[in-house]
């Protein structure tokens, strides 16, 4: 009854903290991109919630919109917080369009890797059928090409003219493209260095600035420096300490005001109040207590799917283990989160889950069960 009741209060405690925290995770829409830092959702969240140059917007069809300083606005299609990636892709389908104008300075986020392409503009009878172009920047007389191959290039620039050659960001870098196979139509993939959460995040703890005027940042695992959510979680931790003895001893008393002499009655309350101070400790040592682990039977109710050859995945997701950072191979198992579709190797999110009952990514929380009770 004891652990029923400590299990309750906490969901109940995750329920006040979610809806009094200024910070918590926003979205556009229901299957939005979960924005949390250092991002921060315009009019949704308070300034103090996001680094500068971190500011995303809803467009009116309820789309996350990254703003970039000289480049203009940009589809989010995916935040990886683990790996500090950001996914985004043009509203109007014409990626090239905006890799031409794209210029990244002022704004936070840099390229991976970079190429140097070629774009040139060629007669449509001449390069009809014979390379990919891209479609949206041409029409039947003129066709866009894009290689990042220096000879080809040359050759060509005696039938086409060359409309720019530009260093551009790619998620990873061609080193035989002696065709015109890319056809830059993926989604463009960029990283942040700063704000650097990565150890924070692989903890499962909560990154966030120390107040507004410090563009310092903390992690809400250090409870020593972990100010940014102080208020919220010495509130907590409060309620837990104070709140699970009362309410635990309330209908304790209730009950046992039946069944169970006095004497006895004082035992249990002791021990149930030594129970609420571990689990206080607990959250004084590491607040995201709140989190609880998945059991086996729910982990495994998750979809799995063994890699093809194509090793083509569902959803947003890349080519890499956000958990373990290692590449995908064909063969290997993966698991696939229900809420949002995000793929890890099974071996490495079953452990994850074990202890942790959110998605590593995005933190939504996968089990229907703890979406109904957050749902109260
Ligand atoms: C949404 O905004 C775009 C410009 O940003 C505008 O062209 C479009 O008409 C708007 N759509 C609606 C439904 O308001
Ligand atoms: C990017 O924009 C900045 C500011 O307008 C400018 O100084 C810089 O030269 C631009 N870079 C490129 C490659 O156009
Ligand atoms: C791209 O071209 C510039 C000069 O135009 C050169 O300095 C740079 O090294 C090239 N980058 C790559 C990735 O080849
Ligand atoms: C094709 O595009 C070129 C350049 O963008 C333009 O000059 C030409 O008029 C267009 N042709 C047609 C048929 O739209
Ligand atoms: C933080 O910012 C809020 C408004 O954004 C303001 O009311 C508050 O006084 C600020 N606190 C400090 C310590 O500057």
């Amino acid at each position: 009854m004891g652990i029923l009741e400590v299990l309750f209060l906490i969901r109940l405690l995750r329920l006040i903290i979610n809806a009094a925290a200024d910070c918590s995770i926003s979205e556009c829409s229901i299957h939005g991109t979960p924005v949390r830092f250092p991002f921060r959702l315009e009019g949704q969240q308070p300034r103090n919630c996001g680094y500068p140059g971190f500011d995303l917007s809803c467009s009116n069809q309820s789309l996350t919109v990254l703003k970039l300083p000289h480049s203009g606005d940009f589809l989010v299609r995916d935040i990886n917080y683990l790996t500090q990636q950001i996914q985004l892709y043009d509203s109007d389908n014409c990626l090239a369009k905006r890799l031409l104008q794209l210029n990244l300075s002022g704004s936070p986020f840099r390229g991976f890797f970079h190429q140097n392409y070629t774009f040139l503009s060629c007669p449509t009878q001449l390069v009809k059928s014979r390379f990919t172009t891209i479609n949206c920047l041409s029409n039947s007389t003129i066709s866009v090409l894009a290689t990042s191959s220096m000879n080809l290039a040359q050759e060509m620039s005696s039938s086409c003219d060359v409309i720019s050659t530009l260093t551009i960001p790619v998620s990873w870098p061609v080193q035989y493209n002696e065709g015109f196979s890319y056809d830059l139509s993926e989604d463009l993939l960029l990283t942040w260095f700063s704000p650097d959460c990565k150890r924070c995040e692989t903890q499962g703890s909560m990154c966030g600035l120390y107040g507004n005027a410090s563009h310092e940042i903390g992690c809400s695992y250090d409870s020593k420096k972990g100010k940014f959510a102080s208020n919220l979680r010495v509130l907590g931790i409060l309620i837990l300490s104070i709140g699970i003895p009362v309410l635990v001893c309330a209908s304790g008393v209730g009950i046992s005001a039946y069944l169970i002499p006095w004497h006895s009655r004082a035992n249990e309350a002791n021990a149930t109040q030594r129970s609420s101070t571990v689990a206080a400790a607990a959250a004084a040592l590491q607040p995201t207590i709140v989190v609880i682990g998945l059991d086996e039977s729910t982990i495994e109710s998750f979809d799995k799917l063994v890699l093809g050859d194509s090793k083509r995945l569902p959803g947003p997701n890349g080519s890499t283990c956000a958990i373990c950072l290692s590449e995908y191979n064909t063969k290997e198992t993966l698991r696939i989160i229900p809420e949002c579709k995000h793929c890890f190797h099974a071996d490495c999110v079953d452990e994850w889950l074990r202890m942790n009952g959110t998605c590593p990514v995005c933190r939504k929380s996968p089990s229907p069960a703890h979406v109904r009770s957050s749902n109260i």
